[in-house]
């Protein structure tokens, strides 16, 4: 006899109490690092480039292989000072992924830059180079692309659209630290890059964000973006900003000292080991689900060597062909005790912010999307499901449990229709 579905009074599957999925984990010695910091009379403010930041940086640039490494208080700050870096006039054009979080692009609208928007591919969410090169118009000045959930884009395409169009790339990792394309690290492909270390990032400062770039040109107006005084004073050479090295743009964007101090403490070797047991056990838990006959698992690439800090785990559903609807389907599946969610960010062209005529900043003119499409957005949003990241070894029998429970519900599916 087939087992009563929770959802009409049978017993859940998984009874672990939750939240089944937390981070950071507990990190042994972490908190005495932080504590040590502070009694040793650590420095808590850093105008300067020395210290936990000099450290930090120097080992964000060499894992990366860049020239230069700006640590900033979060990742949206590292993206704001990338596009400030470039030196983007108003009414200039950026093209971005229209799928991504927010903060991908949502900086370019303080610089009154006119964002368009490039669809992705339906099966990775990544922005689809395919469609890329037809939205470059003379006024372009960059792309901002995003390697999502930490499947690096396909960088040989958009890397030689950019060349022959003459155009910048802006490269956001916050989903992807460390994932390697054809074995080289992302965050060493855009002109500028830039990392989110927030806290459900997997190497993580609680807040912060980096930026990293080769362009001394970049470094130096992002460096006089938000790190005045001492920092600025060192830092910039060019004689056009002789006059400002003090005052700098006058915005501050410093990462706290204490954040530095966590990100430099998790980067080795714990971030790497999570890495590879999060790959193994997101590995375990796509092929339990592939198993079903009903479940597709994350789309990979050739070109994908690692997935890296692998953000989110987001296998996909051809909810038309099940006949049920994806919130049935969520619905049942917490019933069963499974910690599971419909995806919360839209595309960026159904967002009220990006409304060519709302809630205007500066009062710059925005770019106007109404009436265009993006069917590959639209397809890859319909299709995906939000499941925890599970990343140790102590966790399989909770990925094994919500494998049973997939099961149990796509066996009794006919409830829901
Ligand atoms: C892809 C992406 N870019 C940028 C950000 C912004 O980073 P932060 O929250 O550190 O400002 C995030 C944060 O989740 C992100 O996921």
């Amino acid at each position: 006899m087939k087992p009563r579905l929770a959802i009409c009074g049978g017993s859940p599957v998984v009874k672990t109490p939750r939240p089944h999925f937390r981070w950071p984990p507990h990190v042994p010695g972490l908190a005495d690092a932080l504590a040590r910091y502070v009694e040793e009379g650590g420095p808590l403010s850093i105008p300067g480039r020395d210290g936990i930041y000099a450290k930090l940086e120097d080992r964000l640039a060499a894992l990366h292989g860049r020239g230069y490494a700006l640590l900033t208080s979060s990742g949206t700050m590292a993206l704001y000072s990338a596009f400030f870096g470039l030196g983007l006039e108003p009414g200039e054009e950026v093209i971005s992924t229209v799928y991504s979080f927010h903060a991908t692009a949502t900086p370019l609208l303080h610089l009154g830059v006119l964002v368009h928007f490039c669809d992705v591919e339906p099966d990775t969410g990544n922005i689809d180079a395919s469609a890329l090169d037809m939205l470059v118009t003379p006024r372009t000045r960059a792309v901002v692309t995003n390697h999502m959930w930490g499947h690096p884009v396909d960088v040989d395409a958009v890397a030689a659209i950019c060349r022959r169009r003459g155009i910048a790339w802006v490269e956001d990792c916050s989903h992807a630290h460390f994932a390697q394309h054809r074995g080289r690290t992302v965050g060493g492909f855009g002109d500028v890059s830039v990392l989110s270390l927030q806290g459900n990032k997997l190497l993580t400062g609680g807040e912060g964000g980096v930026l990293l770039t080769d362009s001394r040109e970049i470094y130096e107006r992002a460096t006089l973006l938000g790190h005045s005084l001492q920092r600025s004073e060192e830092c910039v050479q060019d004689s056009r900003w002789r006059e400002i090295r003090r005052t700098g743009f006058g915005l501050k964007f410093r990462m706290h000292p204490l954040a530095a101090v966590m990100v430099d403490y998790l980067l080795e070797p714990h971030c790497f080991d999570w890495i590879r047991s999060r790959a193994e056990t997101l590995r375990r838990f796509s092929e339990g689900l592939a198993a079903t006959g009903k479940v597709q698992p994350m789309a990979r690439r050739p070109y994908v060597t690692s997935m890296g800090a692998h953000y989110g785990f987001k296998p996909r559903l051809d909810f038309p062909a099940l006949r049920v609807t994806r919130e049935a389907l969520v619905t049942a599946l917490r019933a069963e005790g499974l910690e599971v969610d419909i995806p919360g960010s839209p595309p960026f062209h159904r967002l009220p912010l990006f409304d060519p005529e709302r809630f205007p900043i500066s009062g710059f003119r925005k770019a106007d999307h109404r009436g265009r499409s993006f069917p590959g957005a639209e397809a890859y949003c319909a299709s995906i499901l939000s499941l925890p990241t599970f990343t140790f070894p102590e966790e399989v029998p909770l990925v094994d449990a919500y494998v049973e429970a997939f099961a149990k519900v796509f066996e009794n599916i006919e409830v829901l229709r």
